[in-house]
């Protein structure tokens, strides 16, 4: 179920207390809303667990996955609580940035770096790169060295552990695009460390997202950690670990583990295996949460149009769409829809559709629901993978976004008109 963040006072949906209606009213639909505290909680989570298990001489570092919500204001609010940055473009190192956050803190994953992209990342001294090939190896020894400078890197290993998620999500396995494989990752050490524009710093895994179970992600730590020691056996130390994102959260009945408890397994695991083999010398952990931060702390808020029925079922046809929140029709994803205003009347069983003119421009189906036209819905934990996900399909500008902040509803992006999304393109002459 929703977080207590997104809750009903009286028969009004609220976010953080302040009623849907008068946010919908103010800012018109489709519109995200995020919760500042909700984001600030999850934020929190992650970083007081590590606090009280963590080396003091070895401090953990939680680098938010961009990719799940990259708004400016978002990135703001978590780079303020301390938080670094996992980043997968040049275009989302240029958003760390423009949100004032320090680039110093930024990890780089992504299998396709371009040579404009690494000489960015390099000029804003970013904390790591994570290397996922051989070839992006040397191109980022050149290009240091073009620049007179050293790049440090992890290698993002490829540990072979199903995570048991959705196959589109799922990342860690042999057959994957991502990391290099368990096997030749200890020869790409050796290679890195001969090289003179590269200094290496750590290791790095990612195998997959919405996990629910962090027994994967301690199997993954394991599998590392075996390769740290061959490592340091041949005269490579590595400063830090990396174990990734993926911890999941509950869009329908999911019960993920709970991150303090996930921390305190990984941290049990670090300190024995520390003490037992480098006589207690800490190893920094650093992770890549996304969903986990940003999923629950968002919603789509979204205005029912018509209400249709043919044959078949029931539609309400809504003024969002699968260009808006794209998960449902790609992975065929659940989000609980809530009446923003509960209604006494009878509830039918409604298919929620989008205008675009696509079969699969679908954000819920089967749902039952006591509903009328010109009523709001909220489509729950839509603050990961879902504006950052969003497209101009149909000409259809992409919805605002608005941050609520202690009472205060601020907007943090306007909402795109035909104009703006045109604004590129030019007739023949
Ligand atoms: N680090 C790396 C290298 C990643 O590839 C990802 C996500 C993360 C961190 C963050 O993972 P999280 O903590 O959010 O699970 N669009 C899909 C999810 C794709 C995830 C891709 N990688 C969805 O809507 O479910």
């Amino acid at each position: 179920m929703p977080t207590t963040h997104f809750s009903y006072e009286g028969n009004i949906l609220c976010a953080d207390g302040v009623p849907l209606t008068a946010i919908a009213q103010q800012y018109s639909t489709p519109l995200y809303v995020y919760s500042r505290n909700a984001l600030t909680e999850n934020y929190l989570a992650y970083a007081d667990a590590c606090k009280k298990h963590q080396h003091p001489d070895a401090p953990a570092l939680i680098c938010f996955s961009v990719k799940s919500n990259s708004n400016l204001a978002v990135l703001k609010i978590l780079g303020d609580l301390g938080s670094g940055f996992d980043i997968v473009s040049g275009g989302e190192l240029a958003r760390v940035i423009a949100a004032g956050c320090d680039p110093r803190k930024v990890i780089f994953s992504g299998v396709g770096k371009t040579a404009e992209e690494i000489r960015f990342a390099l000029e804003n001294d970013i904390l790591c790169f994570n290397v996922e090939s051989p070839a992006e190896l040397h191109r980022i020894n050149d290009i240091a060295g073009q620049m007179a400078t050293t790049a440090r890197i992890a290698f993002r290993v490829n540990p072979d552990v199903d995570p048991k998620t959705h196959p589109y999500i799922s990342t860690g396995l042999k057959e994957n695009k991502f990391g290099v494989a368990f096997e030749e990752a200890f020869d790409c050490y050796k290679t890195a460390a001969a090289m003179p524009n590269i200094t290496i710093t750590g290791i790095d895994c990612h195998i997959g997202s919405q996990l629910l179970d962090d027994a994967p992600l301690l199997e993954a730590f394991d599998r590392l950690a075996t390769l740290v020691d061959r490592l340091e056996a041949e005269g490579i130390t590595l400063q830090h670990m990396d174990i990734g994102g993926g911890i999941g959260i509950t869009y329908h009945e999911e019960q993920p583990v709970a991150i303090p408890d996930y921390i305190a397994r990984l941290y049990a695991r670090i300190s024995q295996w520390r003490k037992d083999r480098y006589n207690d010398r800490p190893i920094r952990l650093l992770l890549e949460p996304g969903r986990s931060i940003s999923g629950n702390a968002g919603i789509l808020l979204t205005e029912v149009q018509y209400l249709k029925t043919n044959a078949a079922k029931n539609y309400a046809v809504v003024d969002a769409a699968m260009n808006d929140l794209m998960r449902p029709a790609l992975y065929e994803a659940w989000h609980t829809v809530l009446p923003v205003e509960k209604q006494d009347s009878a509830a039918a069983t409604y298919d929620i559709v989008g205008p675009i003119c696509e079969s699969g421009d679908w954000l819920a189906r089967q749902r039952d629901l006591a509903i009328e036209s010109g009523n709001l819905l909220a489509i729950m934990c839509a603050g990961a993978y879902s504006m950052v996900m969003a497209s101009n399909y149909n000409t259809r500008g992409r919805a605002a976004e608005v941050i609520v902040d202690n009472g205060q509803v601020h907007l943090v992006r306007r909402r795109e008109t035909p104009e703006d999304l045109f604004a590129f393109e030019k007739v023949l002459p």
